[in-house]
Order: structure tokens, then C-alpha cells, then sequence
């Protein structure tokens, strides 16, 4: 009701639920004196199927009772709860108060059971099963809908249970892409690069990990990479994690290892984006994830 600008429609709100009951009670009254001579059941002459006749009887009591009884009780409830325009009513119950009270209980719930995991060291987080078992639910929950409920990614969203890192996969790094999250820049070289040097260059690109490639067009888009790609990418092709580049000599693709993907992302680039989870999720549960993400492609440390 705070949303009103004036009290207005407050009042009028108030008016009309009074109102409203006032005049249930009124009817009530009104009906319930029938005239001692009208107390005979009377037929009100409607027949229906042939010998179905409706009959015009005074209310049985107990029926007036419950009636009054409900008009006594919304009379009560609106005393007591929120109803009547802006009054807040004497219990002070709001929907949203409710809800903070519930979420508080449960987030100190969360937090007995994440306190201990905040001590401990991330790499021992990982190895702990019940650990594991939030971290996993937690994924699930916010983080599968890209990159798959086992990790495992799809074009454009990188795996996360293999040794491969865009970003970098020590646990301070996993903390900071989840918490901040990222953007990877590869800008188009369409102006500059054309069709046919973009696919020499493919050409040279995918002979850097040693997929079947054409020599000659390999060699003419060599030129290209060393001026325009090594930047990013470095001379051999390593790739460079403070920016995310990938590396492009090993054989992990995020967006395809063909000529026509590596050609589509010279001259049209790629611009994946990570959404920061800082805003969302509390520091405990990030840790949680950081700690479910790490032991993904550290098994043996994680102790399974
Ligand atoms: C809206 C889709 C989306 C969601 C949701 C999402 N991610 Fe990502 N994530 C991406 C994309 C896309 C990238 C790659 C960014 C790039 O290309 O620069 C990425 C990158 C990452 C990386 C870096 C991988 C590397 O190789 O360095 C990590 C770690 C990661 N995500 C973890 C998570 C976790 C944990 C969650 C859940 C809290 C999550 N992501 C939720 C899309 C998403
Ligand atoms: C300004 C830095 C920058 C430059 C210059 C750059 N790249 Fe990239 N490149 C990136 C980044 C960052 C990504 C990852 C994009 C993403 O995460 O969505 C990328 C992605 C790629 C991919 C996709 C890799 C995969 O795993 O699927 C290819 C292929 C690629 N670049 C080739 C090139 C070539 C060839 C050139 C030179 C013509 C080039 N890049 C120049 C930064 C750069």
C-alpha cells in the first residue's frame, strides 16, 4: 500500500471493505424477520423437470450464524492483518517481512554448516565429500545452464573438468572469474584481414597444433599471425591467460578447429562473457564453487 502517492486510495479502500461488510450484516437483518403469517413454506410457483418446485423458506438458523460468524471474523482479521487500505493491522505482519525472516533462519543455517569450510583451505574443501555434495548442488543451480550439468562445456562455454584454463585454474583465479566474472575479447579483423588471408592464416592457425593443413597457404598467412595474432595469442601461439586468450597449439577448441570457425572468428571475432556471481550469490557459497570447480580437473589432490 506505501506505493500510493496519496492517501486516497487508502481511505477508499478502507471505505469499500467496511462497507462491503456493513451491508453483508444489513442483508442478513433484512432477510431474517419473515412475517409470522408467510412462516407456512410457500411455493414460489417455479416447477423445473415437471415436480421439482422451488419453495420459499425462511434461513434455517444455523445458516444465519455462520454467516454472522464470518462478518465477526473479517471484522477480526482486519484488526489483526493488513487489509484495511494502509494500516498495517496490530500483529505488523508483512508477506516481505515473513520472507526475511525465513531466509534469515536459513542462511544461518548455511552459514553453521559453510563456516567450517571457510577455514579450511580450498584444495581441502575440495577433498571433502559433503563439501563436494553443496558445491555440486550449487553448480547445478547457477551454473549448469552454461557450461553443462558434468562441467564439460559447449562451444563457447569453456569445459571446466579438463587442465585447460582460458583464465587461469588456481583457486584465487576460479574465486575471481565466478565473483567478477569476464570478457573475452577477440575483436573482428573483417576491415582489415580478408576472406582469402583470413583462411591462409586459419591454415597456419591450425598447423600450430598440428591438425592437416596446406603449407604453402600456411606459410602465406604466417606473416599475419606474427603481426596481427602473436599480440594476443603470443608468437607460438600459446595463447595469454591475462587476457584470455586461448591457446591455440593444443587441441582444446571453444569455438571449432575447422578452417570456416577459424575464419569466422578472424573476421567476425568473439566476445564470450562470464556474468560476475558476486552480486548473487554470498562469499561462502562462491567459495563452495570455487572449491567444486577446482577438484573438477584436480582429482588426485582432491583425494578421489
Ligand atoms: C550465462 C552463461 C554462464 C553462466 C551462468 C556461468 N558461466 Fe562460467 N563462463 C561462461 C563463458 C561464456 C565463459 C568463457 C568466457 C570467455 O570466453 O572469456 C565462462 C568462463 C568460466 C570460467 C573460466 C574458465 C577458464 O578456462 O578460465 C570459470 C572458472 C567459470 N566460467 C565458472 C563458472 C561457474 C562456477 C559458474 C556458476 C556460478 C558459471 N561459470 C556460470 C558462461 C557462463
Ligand atoms: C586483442 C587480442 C586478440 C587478438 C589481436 C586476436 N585474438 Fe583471437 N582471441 C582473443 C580472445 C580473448 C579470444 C577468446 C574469445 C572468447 O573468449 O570469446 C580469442 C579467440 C580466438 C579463437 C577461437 C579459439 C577457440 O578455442 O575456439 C581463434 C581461432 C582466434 N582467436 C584466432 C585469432 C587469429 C588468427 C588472430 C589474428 C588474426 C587473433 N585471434 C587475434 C584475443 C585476440
Amino acid at each position: 500500500m506505501s506505493d500510493f502517492i496519496s492517501d486516497y486510495w487508502s481511505y477508499y479502500i478502507t471505505a469499500i471493505s467496511l462497507v462491503g461488510i456493513a451491508w453483508c450484516v444489513w442483508l442478513l437483518f433484512s432477510q431474517r424477520r419473515v412475517p409470522k403469517s408467510q412462516v407456512v413454506t410457500e411455493d414460489t410457483g417455479h416447477v423445473w423437470d415437471g415436480d421439482l418446485r422451488e419453495l420459499n423458506n425462511p434461513l434455517p438458523r444455523w445458516w444465519m450464524w455462520m454467516f454472522l460468524l464470518a462478518c465477526i471474523f473479517s471484522l477480526g482479521y482486519l484488526v489483526l492483518y493488513p487489509g484495511l487500505g494502509s494500516y498495517a493491522g496490530v500483529l505488523g505482519f508483512s508477506s516481505q517481512g515473513e520472507l526475511a525472516a525465513h531466509r534469515q533462519a536459513a542462511e544461518k543455517i548455511q552459514n553453521e554448516i559453510y563456516g567450517k569450510y571457510m577455514a579450511m583451505d580450498v584444495t581441502k574443501v575440495a577433498a571433502d565429500p559433503e563439501a563436494r555434495e553443496i558445491g555440486q548442488r550449487l553448480f547445478l543451480n547457477y551454473c549448469a545452464q552454461c557450461h553443462g550439468s558434468d562441467a564439460r562445456g559447449s562451444r563457447g562455454f569453456p569445459n571446466l573438468a579438463d587442465n585447460d584454463w582460458l583464465y587461469g585454474g588456481d583457486p584465487d583465479t576460479i574465486r575471481q572469474t565466478i565473483a567478477k566474472g569476464r570478457n573475452g575479447m577477440m575483436p573482428p579483423f573483417a576491415g582489415t584481414i580478408d576472406a582469402k588471408l583470413a583462411g591462409d592464416t586459419a591454415q597456419y592457425v591450425r598447423s600450430l597444433s598440428g591438425l592437416a593443413s596446406d603449407p604453402i597457404r600456411a606459410s602465406r598467412g604466417e606473416g599475419t599471425f606474427k603481426t596481427t595474432c602473436a599480440a594476443c595469442h603470443g608468437a607460438s601461439g600459446k595463447g595469454n591467460q591475462a587476457l584470455g586468450a586461448p591457446n591455440l597449439s593444443d587441441s582444446v577448441w571453444l569455438y571449432g578447429s575447422s578452417e570456416n570457425a577459424i575464419v569466422e572468428a578472424i573476421l567476425k571475432g568473439h566476445n564470450g562473457h562470464m556474468p560476475a556471481h558476486e552480486e548473487i550469490l554470498t562469499p561462502e557459497r562462491i567459495r563452495m564453487l570455487t572449491a567444486y570447480v577446482w577438484g573438477l580437473s584436480n582429482t588426485g589432490a582432491a583425494g578421489q
